[in-house]
């Protein structure tokens, strides 16, 4: 069994992922609207992978005898004005979700919950690729995307992007 204050957070974590892959939706509606195919593909595959987390945390809980409560998911709320705001509020919010899986881990490490931190390692780790990923596309962005040329090269890029499943397995 779970300390409380540990699976109340693991519990909160799926409504979090799920808000993230409804986020990303978001950004892939918001490009193809654009007639950036491409951009739309990579959030589209993004949004298939942040479910994915969603449900390893689902499966954790369960795996543990938890109760798994879903709350809510938010709106998505952020302001897409130009083709660079998506990229930046992709940055912003994964920082504040690299905050949250540290925060479930500091809970765990509290209660000797090693159990945790070690299904937490793949996530601290993954986090790391997630903010290296939105930073990189921002850097291209800013290199590449104020020319024409430069922006259908990117979106080309984003287009080949194919959908992984995760490689942790519950
Ligand atoms: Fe589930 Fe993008 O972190």
């Amino acid at each position: 069994m779970l300390h409380p204050n540990v699976s109340r957070l693991l519990n909160e974590q799926i409504t979090k992922e799920l808000y993230s892959a409804y986020l990303y939706l978001d950004f892939s509606v918001y490009y193809e609207a654009e007639g950036l195919d491409g951009f739309a593909n990579w959030y589209m595959i993004q949004a298939q992978e942040e479910r994915d987390h969603a449900m390893l945390f689902l499966k954790y809980l369960q795996q543990n005898g938890e109760k798994v409560t879903l709350g809510a998911v938010d709106a998505p709320d952020k302001e897409l004005k130009s083709l660079m705001d998506p990229l930046k509020a992709g940055l912003e919010h994964e920082r504040y979700v690299t905050s949250l899986i540290n925060d479930i881990y500091a809970a765990a490490y509290a209660e000797k919950d090693f159990r945790t931190m070690q299904f937490l390692d793949w996530f601290v780790k993954e986090q790391l690729e997630e903010e290296k990923n939105a930073d990189d596309m921002i850097k291209k962005m800013e290199l590449f995307g104020g020319d024409s040329k430069g922006l259908y090269s990117l979106d080309n890029e984003y287009a080949a992007r194919i959908y992984t499943a995760p490689s942790l397995v519950l």
